[in-house]
């Protein structure tokens, strides 16, 4: 049986500091200086003339263009470091600095310390961009031997005015959420159960400042979530539903944020093609995201009631498995018919919805889930869909992954397929024919009551196939960003009704 146990996160984020204009860096450090598309020739910001060289030589030399991604590492003996990274920064706005803060992450791999002017040139929303850039491109997940020239860069020191200190605490708080929820995607299925997550989610509650409460496979039974226990029933690892609450004083709406946690998603009896099962260990990034997201709220200052709920099974394959053709009742009483095991994610996710909208009076509700295939044909893997029965919400979250640097994109809720849903035994079917993603989200509506409701379906941008700006090969933790960008918001529930 697997272990309960929660592991240490077996890479940490680069720390960071801040230390004002003057500094002096240590000279092991490497001085990280912005570089400007100028009219002419580009040009180094803050910080150039501590160094003897001749820069404009050097970037003229290296063709660099101050381009934002474009980073030349110049030695610098007789400079104050030894080493200079000049990076390319455009005109310094947000989506900039992510990306000049991303690509000085990927150079600094290997080192200890970094001291960075760049954020002399960036707003607020660009400090935070710049920090949280560096940071994801810095993540690293590895179970064998340890490689120093792959670790993240230590210490990143930014020379720039101390007052921002409160904002850099909060670009920390916002990268290292996104941080933890790759990091508990990118777990193997042989460590992550339904038990292990639940453990990870009390870690994040320690850290955060949470209640935690977990149901067991008994009291799921004896309250009626038939959708998770359904799809959790073949495993050696029951299911669990874990509830994260954060309630700061005087908080001014209530918002239930529910995350799919299948710790790993076989079909089931409607079994996956081996290549489509290899990342499957993933199929909880919802779940992970929820977590995360709970887990940053105290530190970004966040002003409401939140409730986090994850739903967590492991889709698995034996003679206790549910079948196709089985009918389960979820939670409250809706019934639904199975003529696909794989479609499971929506069975666990009604019941967690049902509870939400009968129990907990939400104001909103956001459910963030790895759902469908159709979702990577529809939108490539850049871009995360959005569904939601609200348009101010719909526009929040449109704004929210704007600013933070995760695009998403309104799908409709078309009621021209509410029809195909239908069953000659239950309430719905789960997997009828029909444009998957859209199918998906009108079944999970059924679930939803009147409550303002979005739907954020991250199949498609969940797990990245290759290294990209701030995204790393693997889990992105996509959603946590935009979610706490959103919920520390001045008033994330303004004009939704
Ligand atoms: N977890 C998958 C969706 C998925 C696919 C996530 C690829 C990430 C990458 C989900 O449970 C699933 O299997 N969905 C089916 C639904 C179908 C059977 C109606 C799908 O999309 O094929
Ligand atoms: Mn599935
Ligand atoms: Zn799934």
């Amino acid at each position: 049986m697997p272990a309960d146990a929660v592991l240490p996160l077996p890479v940490t984020p680069p720390a960071f500091a801040l230390t004002g204009l003057d500094t002096v860096p240590d000279p092991g450090a490497v001085l990280a200086l912005p570089v400007l598309p100028g009219p002419d020739a580009p040009l180094v910001g803050p910080g150039a003339e501590a160094i003897p060289d001749d820069l404009v030589e050097v970037l003229a030399a290296h063709g660099a263009s101050g381009r934002p991604g474009e980073v030349t590492l110049h030695a610098t003996p007789d400079g104050p470091t030894a080493l200079v990274a000049l990076v390319g920064v455009g005109e310094a706005t947000p989506d900039e600095l992510r990306r000049a803060g991303a690509a000085l992450g990927r150079a600094l791999r290997g080192r200890d310390e970094v001291v960075s002017t760049l954020t002399r040139l960036a707003d607020d929303d660009g400090l935070r961009a710049f920090v949280v850039g560096l940071t994801l491109a810095s993540f690293r997940f590895h179970w064998g031997s340890d490689d120093p020239a792959a670790r993240p860069v230590r210490r990143v020191v930014l020379a720039d005015d101390t007052s921002r200190s409160a904002l850099l605490d909060r670009a920390v708080a916002i990268a290292a959420a996104a941080w933890r929820a790759r990091t508990l995607a990118t777990t193997p299925s042989n460590l992550k159960n339904p038990g292990w997550l639940a453990a990870q989610a009390a870690d994040a509650a320690a850290a955060g400042d949470l209640r935690i409460s977990v149901m067991d496979e008994v009291e799921l039974a004896e309250r009626g979530f038939g959708g998770i226990l359904a799809v959790g029933r073949a495993s050696a690892t029951p299911p669990r539903l874990i509830r994260l609450d954060y309630r700061p004083r005087r908080a001014r709406g209530h918002v239930v944020l529910v995350g799919k946690g299948i710790t790993f998603d076989t079909g089931g009896l409607s079994i996956k093609p081996a290549e489509a099962m290899v990342n499957m260990k993933r199929d909880m990034t919802g779940g992970a995201v929820v977590i995360a997201t709970l887990s940053a709220l105290a530190a970004v200052g966040c002003t409401m009631r939140v409730t986090g709920l994850v739903p967590a099974a492991e889709n698995a394959i034996s003679g206790s498995a549910f079948r196709p053709g089985d009918v389960v009742r979820h939670y409250g009483g809706r019934t639904t018919e199975v003529t696909n095991t794989d479609a499971e994610g929506r069975l666990v996710l009604a019941d967690a919805l049902a509870h939400a909208v009968a129990d907990l009076e939400p104001d909103a509700i956001v459910d963030v889930a790895t759902l469908t295939g159709a979702m990577k044909v529809a939108l490539g893997l850049r871009t995360g869909g959005l569904f939601a029965n609200d348009d101010t919400l719909a526009q929040a979250l449109l704004a929210a992954g704007e600013g933070a640097g995760e695009r998403l994109w309104r799908m409709p809720l078309a009621p021209d397929y509410e029809e195909k849903l239908s069953s000659k035994v239950a309430d719905a079917d789960n997997a009828p024919g029909g444009p998957g993603a859209i199918i998906a989200a009108l079944f999970l509506q059924h679930f939803t009551g009147n409550v303002p409701w979005a739907h954020l379906d991250i199949a498609s941008v969940g797990d990245a196939p290759e290294a990209w700006d701030e995204w790393t090969a693997g889990p992105t933790g996509f959603g946590v960003r935009t979610l706490l960008h959103w919920l520390a918001s001045p008033n994330p529930l303004a004009g939704i009704r």
